[in-house]
């Protein structure tokens, strides 16, 4: 059985493929869904009497803002509606608070501390990086944080100024938090501090493709709990229309909102305007966005199917993978320190996948076992192929096979 699975290896390698499956993109069939986008055109006076070619509505036209308040689930005066990044929003956040933070400046701070939950995503950590903030990490596990872990990485550090998580479809590991989760991790972190800032990324707010978890929106937890002034949320239509071409939102208040509308005051003088309006005809209602959300879901769910049905087919001993309801990625878990050696063994033949330790801040996987698989960016054959190599490429490394 080793002899078969080292030819079947060699031979999938002379076929010099060249499949990427690093980063969870849209394939080309999702970006069509939103072309009429490209020819869309608007009035350059909207109907409040704004000319959108112009400056102006530096937190984004009225019905923009609307939008974001809708899928936000917070009032209209708590959004911004920016540009086309939600990670542009959440630098935006550090930055303000690293100059013109309250009670003291994060640049201030001696030893300035942010929680990411592991895995996760590269940027995250790369932005902390850029700050010199240190990243403590926290796992997670099905129901969001691991809130043991959380209170004892509070519990022996000072300075700790925040948490930053994605609390559905989580990239890398796919978690939906549950309310209760979110609900607790709201009390650890008020206890600690009054500053303490609940940064909710949802990237993947609306992008389900399989029946998910009940989760109230993330603002009316904050509200229920009475922490809006310690929270952020913020999304984007990035994986919805275009990537980097759609719009971004965010949800605040309180010394939080001022603080990041005079950041922006620096940096913008207003946003596309006119790339809002687009938007704002195009998803008419929540009926449409939701029938086009479906139908990313359609494109989207039959490749997971693919993976899954590779992954399945790896015994059980040699590791574990997430199932995810929705977003963009799938971890697969070595038993054995591995991570690596697969990620060099698909190379070699042609198969990219993410870096490994790219989900772990640094770059390091302390345990060399964890692996985001992204199936969404190419075509359902080339998939199948970079899994047949993925399914050989675990069995060489986990059986320490010589190629
Ligand atoms: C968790 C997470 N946040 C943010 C982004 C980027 O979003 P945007 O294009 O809105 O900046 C991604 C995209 O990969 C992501 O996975």
């Amino acid at each position: 059985m080793h002899e078969e699975i080292i030819t079947k290896y060699n031979s999938l390698k002379d076929k010099s493929l060249s499949i990427d499956i690093t980063r969870g993109k849209p394939d080309a069939s999702q970006l069509d869904l939103s072309n009429d986008l490209l020819s869309m055109n608007v009035s350059p006076i909207n109907d409040e009497g704004i000319d959108l070619r112009n400056y102006g509505e530096p937190h984004g036209i009225r019905p923009a803002r609307e939008l974001g308040s809708k899928l936000l689930n917070a009032p209209f005066e708590n959004i911004i509606t920016g540009e086309q990044s939600s990670l542009l929003l959440s630098y935006q956040t550090v930055l303000a608070n690293y100059i013109f933070g309250e009670p003291a400046p994060w640049k201030d701070i001696k030893k300035p501390k942010f929680i990411c939950p592991i895995p996760g995503f590269d940027r995250h950590f790369r932005m902390f990086n850029d700050f010199g903030i240190e990243v403590l990490t926290v796992s997670l596990n099905e129901e969001g944080l691991n809130l043991i872990e959380l209170q004892e990485v509070l519990d022996s550090n000072d300075d700790i100024l925040g948490i930053i998580s994605v609390p559905r479809h989580s990239n890398p590991s796919g978690e939906v938090f549950s309310d209760e989760n979110i609900s607790k991790l709201f009390d650890i972190g008020k206890a600690y501090s009054d500053n303490f800032l609940f940064l909710f990324d949802h990237a993947y707010l609306i992008h389900d493709f399989l029946p998910t978890k009940k989760q109230t929106p993330t603002w009316m937890l904050a509200e229920s709990m009475d922490v809006c002034d310690q929270t952020i949320v913020v999304t984007s239509f990035s994986k919805v229309t275009f990537g980097g071409g759609g719009i971004s939102f965010m949800a605040a208040s309180g010394k939080n909102l001022e603080l990041i509308k005079r950041m922006r005051t620096s940096m913008i003088i207003c946003p596309d305007k006119i790339n809002q309006q687009r938007h704002v005809e195009f998803f008419k209602d929540d009926e449409v966005i939701k029938s086009h959300m479906l139908k990313h879901a359609n494109l989207i769910k039959p490749k997971f199917e693919i993976a899954y049905k590779a992954l399945e087919s790896i015994p059980d001993e040699y590791g574990n993978f997430s199932r995810p309801t929705g977003g963009y990625f799938i971890t697969y878990t070595t038993t054995k320190s591995i991570a690596l050696e697969v990620i060099n063994l698909c190379s070699s033949a042609g198969v990219l996948i993410t870096p490994a330790g790219s989900t772990f801040p640094k770059g390091i996987d302390p345990n060399n076992n964890v692996i985001r698989i992204a199936p969404t960016f190419v075509n359902e054959e080339d998939l199948e192929i970079a899994m047949d190599v993925f399914v050989t490429a675990i069995q060489i490394a986990h059986l320490d096979l010589t190629v």
